[in-house]
């Protein structure tokens, strides 16, 4: 795939060609005032959350921004970054930051890269962007000549999905599987969503009528493309040591969000012993409540390639659109080399395991 200059974004809707991101990375110019002075208002990514509420209305906000059950691990993965303290060098020479790296062949101007998110037309009127539908291949075979054809540079495979989960707000609010072929409301041109057409079914969720993938599946899915292949959704040691044995070429340590299993704990916890299988053989991405530079800096301070955002760029994309996204990815971007200067680390070769120390353990 050609990919331009100017964003992760794009790379990243090259490597995950199974997922919705097509379009986020498109580049636009900022828009005119009023939008435009608005957009450039928030200080940070969080303050885009706000303003992505006031568009939104409670079902579409929900859907966003929700996690599974009683939300433990949605809280846990923002909690997680307190434990984690920076121990900053000084008199470096922190006069250029830079934040380049490379990943599967490319060189990424940043470590920073978009998630794959369903329902984006729910949040922005034709949110959406056409790779979705390539879900629907009859066969993976099929399927991944599709994205071959389509120029993808990688497949990202999210592992866990395989059951949608209990999300308490959605079944509040009857967001219902039955409002369509995705189970997820689309707007129309003028932005309104429809009514429910099966709100008794709401909380109902079918149980799957075909058997669920397996290593096997991802062993067929290595035999048919010589695309790189990352799992997204690795939690343990275990099942980074599978990776490797079926010649997965990257993992993505992530909890969905917290969206599905909850009570998992928090990605950044998860990810020093995803890390420490692996021992370099592949990268090792990560996501799940990255909102600040300090943040990105602790993951790869424990081992992280790159980071990957979902709610921070659904926040951009549902208060301004697409200008919105790259506003937020900016925003990262900016905060990360500032924190990089301060903590006397031009670059992210001098990162390592000794930028970060766990409350209360000896260094
Ligand atoms: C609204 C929404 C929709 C999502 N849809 C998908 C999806 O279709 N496929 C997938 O692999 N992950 C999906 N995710 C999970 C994200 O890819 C990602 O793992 C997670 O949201 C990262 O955490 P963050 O939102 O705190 O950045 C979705 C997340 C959200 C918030």
């Amino acid at each position: 795939m050609r990919l331009n200059r100017r964003s992760a974004v794009k790379r990243l809707v090259a490597m995950v060609g199974a997922s919705p991101l097509v379009g986020a990375g498109q580049t636009q110019t900022a828009p005119e005032s009023p939008a435009g002075e608005a957009l450039f208002e928030p200080a940070c990514v969080m303050d885009f959350e706000p303003l992505a509420k006031a568009k939104l209305d409670q079902l579409a906000y929900d859907y966003l921004a929700g996690g599974s059950e009683d939300e433990v691990s949605l809280r846990d993965n923002r909690a997680a970054f307190e434990r984690i303290i920076l121990r900053p060098r000084t008199l470096v020479d922190v006069h250029k930051i830079d934040l380049s790296t490379e990943l599967f062949g490319q060189k990424l101007e940043y470590p920073i890269l978009l998630d794959p998110a369903g329902g984006k037309n729910c949040l922005y009127p034709d949110g959406e962007n056409v790779v979705a539908r390539a879900a629907a291949a009859p066969t993976m075979r099929a399927f991944v000549k599709q994205l071959e054809d389509q120029g993808c540079s990688g497949i990202c495979f999210t592992l866990d999905i395989m059951y949608v989960s209990h999300r308490d707000r959605n079944i509040h609010n009857k967001f219902d599987r039955a409002w369509g072929e995705t189970g997820i409301p689309k707007r129309d041109s003028q932005g309104r969503l429809p009514h429910p057409r099966n709100p008794e079914r709401a909380g109902i969720y079918p149980s799957r009528p075909f058997p669920t993938p397996t290593w096997e599946t991802v062993r067929e899915l290595r035999s048919l493309t010589k695309l790189p292949i990352v799992l997204k959704g690795i939690l343990t040691a275990e099942d980074a040591q599978l990776c490797l044995e079926n010649g997965v070429s990257g993992i993505i340590v992530s909890n969905h969000g917290g969206r599905q299993l909850d009570h998992v704990g928090a990605t950044i916890e998860a990810l020093p012993e995803v890390v420490e299988a692996v021992k370099g053989r592949i990268p090792v991405l990560i996501d799940g409540g990255f909102r600040r530079g300090t943040d990105i800096l602790k993951a790869l301070a424990l081992g992280a390639k790159a980071i990957c955002i979902a709610r921070p760029y659904l926040h951009g994309l549902a208060a301004f659109g697409q200008p919105g996204v790259e506003r937020v990815v900016e925003l990262l971007r900016t905060e990360l080399a500032l924190d990089m200067g301060l903590a006397g680390v031009p670059n992210l070769a001098a990162i390592d395991r000794r930028l970060v120390r766990i409350r209360g353990e000896r260094t």
